[in-house]
């Protein structure tokens, strides 16, 4: 897809996500418009394949899928309240919230963890660590808390506001303090996360973090920081509510969801595809919040995720934008949480193949999808799309699970994510049968610049 990318050298233009989205198409648009469409469809070369042409009635966002909890939140602060709110924070106390924080944040602000309207209270922190609920019942399986240490609490007071800024100062939000009480770690780390080693990575970060809890709703002035030091991949950073306008122009009712945090590889193209067999689109929607030291940087993993729709995927049955959560490497209840926060975005089905979200050995492979059945049908609307471990086989000539093929001794291909490493540091592309080579090319180029001397 030739949509351009901003960052230092290439400033965000001033235009709206949802824009260069629409400018993507028209790159890519094969077909002639088609008279009496909105400017979208025609751009949209599938404009004939949808649904108005076959009789169907055309997909509204009133017809998606419906948010997780009934509605989709907006914490964002109206434009005209906002200066008043700026100038009330001048004199609140303030909490400088963590790089993980600051990407709840965001999440809350636009409804990606809708009905979330704020950081949990003590109430809820316990109904989700035990039940994988709320209080009122809705589905929710990790508690999103704002911790504070014993000093930043020492200046709040439950019933009065607080300022919540970005690590580099900027003001975010403020926040109506309703509850401050204890960071019970002991109940939250075994539940969310299965075990209470301190080398799991979404262990250690909870382990450290301060001993009390703020709960409360936020009101939003910006989720940008003024340093604009991180790549923020403004074009493609659109709100639940810009990918279900953009999942309705394009006719989308049934779609899934990619979660990734890693390098597009053979088998992530696979079960995008399978999914595509059977849905209307595919929202490629890799994580782009904090991960953790190791994980490949987000701007690398993008242009590995361009450079394969460019050249393996149908343009117009194919989106990617992205997801600016934090990692939690929490397994199977991380599943549920990624899951439901596309449902939010708008996605009606859910790819989960082996370990998602998982680090290490701490969860058994297919722990993650194991998890949905602990859910009533009718409890999460989103579809989970269950993928057994896939690889390419030799004997096959193409990518097979045990679910497809007999699984015979040496014939699939597997590499370890080290063997792979290495491979790209000494420039070396890993097998076609594993990576496609156009997204080999983008590793090497990081893996070599990366191991080069500074
Ligand atoms: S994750 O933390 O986002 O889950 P990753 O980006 O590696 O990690 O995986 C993205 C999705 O692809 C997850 O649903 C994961 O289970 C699935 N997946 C990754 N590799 C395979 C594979 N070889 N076979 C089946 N599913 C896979």
């Amino acid at each position: 897809m030739s949509v351009e990318k901003p960052g230092k050298r290439n400033p965000a233009p001033t235009r709206t996500a949802i824009e260069d989205i629409r400018s993507g198409l028209k790159v890519t648009s094969r077909l002639p418009a088609i008279a009496g469409r909105s400017e979208f469809l025609y751009a949209h070369p599938f404009a004939q394949f949808q649904g108005i042409e076959k009789g169907r009635p055309p997909v509204t966002q009133s017809t998606l899928i419906t948010p997780n909890g009934g509605t989709l939140k907006d914490c964002m602060v109206p434009a005209g309240d906002a200066k008043a709110l700026q100038d009330a924070a001048g004199s609140m106390p303030s909490i400088t919230l963590s790089a993980k924080q600051a990407c709840d944040l965001e999440m809350i602000a636009m409804g990606a963890f809708s009905p979330l309207d704020g950081f949990v209270g003590p109430e809820d922190f316990e109904s989700i660590c035990r039940n994988m609920r709320m209080t009122d019942g809705t589905v929710w399986p990790i508690p999103i808390t704002l911790a504070v240490d014993d000093a930043t609490k020492g200046t709040l007071s439950e019933g009065k506001q607080a300022a919540l800024k970005h690590p580099d100062g900027t003001l975010l939000a403020v926040i109506d303090v309703t509850s401050i009480y204890a960071h019970d770690k002991k109940l939250e780390i075994p539940n969310v996360f299965r075990t209470e080693d301190s080398s799991h990575p979404g262990v250690q970060a909870v382990a450290e973090e301060g001993d009390w809890l703020i709960g409360g709703p936020i009101h939003v002035l910006t989720t940008e920081p003024a340093s604009g030091d991180a790549e923020r991949f403004e074009n493609y950073r659109l709100t639940p509510a810009q990918t279900r306008a953009a999942f309705a122009e394009r006719g989308w009712s049934r779609v899934a969801a990619f979660q990734t945090r890693n390098p597009i590889h053979r088998a992530h193209e696979y079960l995008c595809k399978c999914a595509q067999e059977i849905c209307d689109g595919l929202l490629i929607h890799p994580l782009v919040g904090e991960t953790k030291p190791g994980d490949i940087p987000a701007d690398v993993r993008m242009k590995c995720y361009e450079t394969i729709i460019e050249n393996y995927f149908v343009a117009d049955r194919t989106m990617l934008t992205v997801m600016p959560g934090a990692m939690r490497y929490a397994g199977p209840r991380e599943a549920i949480l990624h899951a439901l926060i596309r449902q939010n975005y708008g996605a009606t089905h859910f790819i989960v193949g082996r370990d998602h979200a998982g680090v290490g050995d701490y969860y058994g492979t297919y722990d993650a999808q194991l998890i949905f059945n602990e859910f009533n049908r009718d409890e999460i609307a989103v579809e989970p799309l269950r993928f057994e471990h896939a690889a390419w086989s030799n004997r096959a000539q193409g990518m097979v699970s045990a679910k497809t093929f007999p699984k015979l001794e040496g014939d699939q291909i597997f590499l370890s994510g080290t063997k792979v490493r290495e491979m790209l540091g000494r420039g070396e592309r890993p097998p076609g049968e594993f990576s496609r080579p156009e997204v080999a090319d983008v590793l090497i180029d990081w893996a070599v610049s990366a191991a080069a001397p500074a």
